[in-house]
Parts: structure tokens; sequence; C-alpha cells
């Protein structure tokens, strides 16, 4: 087993830490003051190729693999986790659901501006009362011929005032439950698509988090992604490869924050010595840098199954409920390492512990990794 990264991943995570220093990092607090989106600095990850990381070139991709992606994730989200949800869900969600299951004229009309970061995408399955139980879907898609008449509501839509393509879950027959879902390719143009309310969050509040409303909104048939009924199954398996980028993006919220807490504890003295060289700290220092590896090593590895053509649904939802709790875990114990300073806006760290608690709920709340896992764990 090798455990080294390539020539080519290291210049991809370096080109992200660089990235994320120079373009992310000024300007951070301000916009999670003002909860402000982050939409040039977006703009330049797509030009980087950080938009469609793992989409094929001739789709205007950057043709990379999961592991580069996962690599590129943590670096952003050390920084700046709206600006790298914004990414997750763009790639791992859209991106992805759409070059593997989508037409050759889809692809054509919205994989590629989406890839090279030109426009950017959201995936509308949460309702207000549909929200871990994904399958109880109120929007209704009825089929009208050449057409769907979509109807209803969508909440905490990522992406939700800035994307130009939604792909959204709604009931075609509700007599054959899971399986009456279909998945259809709305543009933000189309007559009838309202952007609601934007959400006021604890954290990643440089997100464009919003509730959408479809009022009759007439949707042709050649933007269903795949068959008939499709559409829950659809979901369910673009979010398999989603917890990886979750996950990647909790493992970097921890390590960002333990990366301060480190250089925080080498520079603070207190009783005549730096404050890590107190046990007290030290100790602190030693769990966050065991758990983060270890988070590493799981999100690596759900991302190299991926890449293999191997099953991964049980990894990715071990590696996103792991993460998660290691980035709550961690920045919680980051702030605490800073004292005072961690707990007001310039030191970056509360900022962090509050951005952490997001990887807890979307993407499947901690409990629904848990109903994957043990399903696997049972179903072996
Ligand atoms: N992978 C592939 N297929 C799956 C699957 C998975 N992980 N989980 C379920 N399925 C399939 C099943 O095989 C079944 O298909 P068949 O009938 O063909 O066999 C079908 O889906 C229904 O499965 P279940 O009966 O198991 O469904 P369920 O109602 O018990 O729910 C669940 C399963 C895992 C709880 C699911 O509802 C779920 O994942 N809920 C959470 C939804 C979620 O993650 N929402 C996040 C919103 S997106 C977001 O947050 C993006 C963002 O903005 C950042």
């Amino acid at each position: 087993m090798n455990f080294e990264l390539t020539e080519e991943h290291l210049m991809i995570q370096q080109a992200a830490r660089e990235f994320a220093q120079t373009e992310l990092l000024p300007g951070v607090i301000e916009r999670d003051d003002k909860q402000q989106f982050p939409a040039e600095q977006v703009k330049k990850m797509g030009e980087l190729g950080f938009m469609g990381m793992m989409v094929d070139p001739k789709y205007n991709g950057a043709g990379m693999d999961t592991i580069s992606y996962v690599l590129a994730m943590e670096e952003i989200s050390k920084i700046d986790a709206s600006a790298s949800v914004a990414m997750s869900v763009n790639n791992s969600l859209v991106c992805w659901g759409l070059e593997k299951f989508g037409t050759e004229e889809q692809k054509e009309k919205y994989l590629k501006p989406l890839a090279a970061g030109e426009i950017i995408g959201a995936f509308c399955l949460s309702e207000p009362e549909a929200g871990s139980d994904a399958t109880s879907q109120k929007t209704t898609a009825e089929d009208k011929g050449d057409y769907y008449l979509l109807n209803g509501n969508k909440n905490w839509i990522t992406n939700g005032n800035s994307a130009s393509v939604y792909l959204v879950m709604a009931q075609t027959d509700i007599e054959k439950g899971h399986r009456g879902i279909n998945c259809l390719i709305v543009e933000r143009e189309m007559e009838g698509f309202v952007v609601g309310k934007k959400e006021d969050k604890m954290g990643i509040r440089g997100s464009d988090t919003h509730s959408l409303m479809f009022q009759d909104v007439k949707v042709p048939k050649a933007n269903r992604i795949g068959e008939e009924g499709f559409g829950f199954k659809f979901a369910m398996m673009v979010l398999n490869g989603g917890r990886i980028g979750i996950a990647a993006q909790a493992l970097g919220i921890a390590s960002g924050a333990y990366e301060l807490a480190v250089k925080y504890a080498k520079e603070r003295k207190t009783f005549g010595k730096e404050i890590g060289m107190h046990q007290g700290v030290g100790f602190k220092l030693a769990d966050m840098a065991t758990e983060i590896d270890a988070a590493r090593l799981m999100v690596l590895r759900a991302a190299w199954l991926k890449d293999q053509g191997l099953p991964f649904d049980k990894e990715s939802a071990m590696a996103k409920l792991f993460a998660s709790e290691v980035a709550m875990k961690t920045t919680v114990e980051a702030v605490q390492v800073h004292g005072g300073y961690g707990y007001v806006k310039e030191y970056h760290v509360e900022r962090l512990m509050r951005d952490a608690k997001i990887t807890q709920i979307y993407e499947g709340t901690s409990e629904i990794q848990r109903i994957v896992v043990s399903r696997a764990i049972l179903k072996d």
C-alpha cells in the first residue's frame, strides 16, 4: 500500500492552498459578517478548473481524479467553507450527475458551462417537509405530454440565488412512491421559477442558501435526467459521491482550525513558556492531529475507491460521519486553545467552529450517515 501523493496531486494541493491564501483569505471575515457570496472568487475558481475538476476535458472539465478534488476541497475549506460548498455542490452533485446520467444534448447545453465555471448549479432535493425523509417529496412534476408542469417549494438550497441551472427532484406519480420521482433540469429564466427567502445562518454565511418556488414551470421532457422515475435513485447516487466532497470540507475546516491552534500555541506564552508546552494544550493538539489524520485517511480512501470504480457508498458515509464529528470537536478545541482571542472574529477559529456544524447536517445528517452505514453492514 502506497500512502504517497503523486507529483500531480501535490501540485494541485499547492495550487489550491495558494489560491485560498491569496484570493479567499482577504475578506473572508467581512463576507461572513455581511453574508456575502464570494462570487468573484468562485469565478476565479472556475478559471483554475476547480468547478469541474472531475469532468472530462471534452465537456470543459479539468479531467482530474477524486483524490485531486478532495485535496483541493480540503485546502479551500481551511480558509473559506462558503466558497468550498459552492465548489462541492457544483462538482459532486451537479456536474457529476450530469456527466454520468445526462444525455449528450444536456451535457452540451448545461455541463459544458458548469464545468468551465462560467455558470454554477444547484441541487434541489430538500423541502419544508422532506429533509432526511427524502422520498416524501411534495413538489410535483405533472406529465403534460412533451413537458412537465412543475409546482412546489424547495428549502435550504445551496447556490440558491447564484445558480443558473437547478437539478430539481419532483414527484410525478405518487402511487409509485420513490419510483415516481423525476429529476428535472430547470433554468433560472424559466417562467414561474422564483428565488425565495435567503436564510440567515449560523455558519457558512457567505454561502447563498435560499428557498425556491416553482409555480407552473413548464420543463421540457428533454430536461429529465434518466428514465421516467429515476429521480430518487439519481439523487441517492449523486449524494453518495457528494458526501466525499462534504467529508473533505469537514476535514479542511478541522485542519484549518488545527493549524491556527498550533501556530497560536507556539506563539502565546503563559507562566513563562509557550502554551503548547503545557500538557493541557499539548494533549489537545495531539488529539486533534490524530483525529484529523484518521479523517484524512478515510476521505482519501473513499475518493480512491470511487476513482477505481469500486463500491464506495458505505465508505463515503463513514468518511462524512467521522470527518464532520472531527470538524466539530477540533474547532471547539481550537477556540479553547485560543482562550478569549478564540471568541473574537479576528482569529478565524470562531467562524470555523460555526462553519463546522453544517457538515453534520447537510448532504445527510450524521444520523442519515449511520443509517447508510448500518444498512450496508447488515446487507453484507
Ligand atoms: N445509494 C444508491 N441507492 C440508494 C441509496 C444509496 N445510498 N439509498 C437508497 N437507495 C435506493 C434504494 O436502493 C431504493 O431503490 P430500489 O427501490 O430501486 O431498490 C430507493 O433508493 C429507496 O431506498 P430506501 O427505501 O432505502 O429509502 P428510504 O426512504 O428508507 O431513505 C435514506 C433512504 C438513506 C434515508 C435517504 O432518504 C437519504 O439519503 N436521505 C437524506 C437525504 C439527504 O442527504 N439530503 C441532503 C440534501 S442535498 C444537500 O444538502 C446539498 C447541499 O445543498 C449542500
